[in-house]
C-alpha cells in the first residue's frame, strides 16, 4: 500500500472539545468494565499488594508476573512481614524476574513505610520520596489504591496517545511527555482515576498493540486521528534502539560427590548488573579454548584445583543463549565432576546441595543451567 501523506495534529488542547473528551472517557471506562482481564491485583484494594504488582509489572509481562506476585504475597503478605525480613530471604522470591534493583528498592521503601509511617503506605506526595518510586509508580499506586486523580504515562499509554492525537514527535521527549500530561489532565476521570489509568494501559496492552492493532474493537476508534488516516502502524515514533552486543561466556559447573551432589556457586559482586545473585563461575568474553590460559593467569589458590585436573576433563553440558538488556549472550556450559571432599576452588563462594540452590537468589540464566542439571 502506498504511504499516504498524513498531517500532524496541532496542539493537543485545541482540537478536543470537553464534550468529546467526556464521551471518550465514558466509552473507555465502559469498554474496561466489559473487557478487562481478571488479574489478581485487580481483586484487592490493599495498597501494599497493588504497589508490589506495579513494581513487578515494570519491564515484565503480565503472564510472567502472576505466579511471582502470588508466591511473594503468600510469603510476605503485608508491610510488616516484608520489613522484618532481610533482603537475602526476599531475593529468592524475585529470582528470574530480572532487574533486581527493583526489589532492593521496594524492600528498602517498605521498611521506610514500616518505620516512618506506622506501616501504612502514604497516599500523598510523600509516597514519591520513597526509594525506587518514580513518576510512573507514584501515579499508578496513588490512583489505583487511593483514587488520587494523577495522570499516568507508561509505554502502553504513550502508544494510545500518540495514535489518538496523531502525534509524530518522539514520545519520550520531554515536550511530548508534557503534552501528553496536559491532555490527560483534561481527559482523566476524577471519580475513577485508578480505573481510568488502568483502562488506558489495558487498551494499549490488548487492543492498541504495537503491531496489527485491533481498531475495530477499540472504544476510541471514531475519534482516533491516526485511524482516520490509516497511520496507526507508523506510530508511535520511538527513539533509536541501542544496538545489541554479542558476548561469549564460559560457565563452569563444578559438581562434587554423588549425583545430585553439591555445586559451587559464587556471589556476584555488589555493583552493576545482577548484583547480589549467586551464580556459577563465569568468564565473560572467553571461549572454552581460552579458559586454560585464563585459569593459569588467576592468582594462586583460585581454581588451582581445576588447573591441576585440567580444563580438558570438563565436559560440555551444552550451549545456552540468553539476553540481558542489550547483551546477546552465547554461553558454553562445562561441567567438571569432583570427589565428595573436593576443597573450595576459590575463596569467594560455597558448595550448595543441588536441591537447595533454588533457595538462594539466582538469576534467569542460572535457572537455565540448573534445568540442564535436572533440577
Ligand atoms: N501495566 C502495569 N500496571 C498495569 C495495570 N495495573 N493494568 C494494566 N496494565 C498494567
Amino acid at each position: 500500500m502506498a504511504r499516504r501523506k498524513t498531517p500532524s495534529e496541532p496542539e493537543a488542547g485545541e482540537l478536543w472539545k470537553d464534550e468529546e473528551l467526556a464521551r471518550l472517557q465514558r466509552a473507555l471506562l465502559a469498554w474496561y468494565d466489559a473487557s478487562r482481564r481478571n488479574l489478581p491485583w485487580r481483586r484487592t484494594r490493599d495498597p501494599y499488594a497493588i504497589w508490589l504488582s506495579e513494581v513487578m509489572l515494570q519491564q515484565t509481562r503480565v503472564e510472567a508476573v502472576i505466579p511471582y506476585y502470588e508466591r511473594f504475597l503468600e510469603r510476605f503478605p503485608d508491610v510488616a512481614s516484608l520489613a522484618a525480613s532481610p533482603i537475602e530471604s526476599v531475593l529468592p522470591y524475585w529470582s528470574g524476574l530480572g532487574y533486581y534493583r527493583r526489589i532492593r528498592n521496594f524492600h528498602a521503601a517498605v521498611r521506610e513505610v514500616a518505620e516512618s509511617y506506622g506501616g501504612a503506605v502514604p497516599s500523598d506526595e510523600r509516597f514519591a520520596e520513597l526509594p525506587g518510586v518514580g513518576p510512573y509508580t507514584q501515579a499508578a499506586v496513588r490512583s489505583i489504591a487511593f483514587q488520587v486523580p494523577v495522570p499516568l504515562i507508561d509505554g502502553n499509554v504513550e502508544r494510545v496517545l500518540a495514535r489518538l492525537l496523531l502525534c509524530r514527535d518522539e514520545v519520550k521527549k520531554a515536550s511530548t511527555q508534557k503534552r501528553f500530561h496536559a491532555f490527560l489532565e483534561r481527559w482523566l476521570d476524577r471519580s475513577r482515576a485508578g480505573d481510568f489509568n488502568q483502562a488506558l494501559m489495558e487498551l494499549g496492552a490488548t487492543v492498541c498493540t504495537p503491531r496489527s492493532p485491533r481498531c475495530s474493537a477499540c472504544p476510541l476508534e471514531a475519534s482516533c486521528r491516526a485511524h482516520r488516516f490509516g497511520a496507526q502502524e507508523e506510530l508511535p515514533r520511538l527513539p533509536e534502539r541501542v544496538p545489541s552486543v554479542d558476548e561469549a561466556w564460559v560457565v563452569l559447573v563444578l559438581r562434587r560427590g554423588e549425583e545430585p551432589g553439591e555445586v559451587w556457586l559464587e556471589p556476584r559482586e555488589e555493583r552493576g548488573l545482577m548484583q547480589g545473585l549467586w551464580e556459577f563461575p563465569t568468564w565473560i568474553g572467553l571461549e572454552r579454548r581460552a579458559l586454560a590460559r585464563a585459569l593459569a593467569a588467576t592468582p594462586s589458590g583460585a581454581f588451582a584445583l581445576l588447573r591441576e585436573r585440567g580444563v580438558e576433563h570438563a565436559y560440555e553440558l551444552g550451549r545456552e543463549r540468553h539476553s540481558i538488556l542489550n547483551r546477546r549472550i552465547r554461553a558454553e556450559i562445562l561441567e567438571l565432576p569432583l570427589p565428595a571432599r573436593a576443597p573450595k576452588p576459590s575463596p569467594q563462594g560455597r558448595w550448595v546441595k543441588l536441591e537447595q540452590v533454588s533457595e538462594l537468589p539466582i538469576g534467569g540464566f542460572t535457572k537455565k543451567v540448573l534445568r540442564r542439571l535436572g533440577e
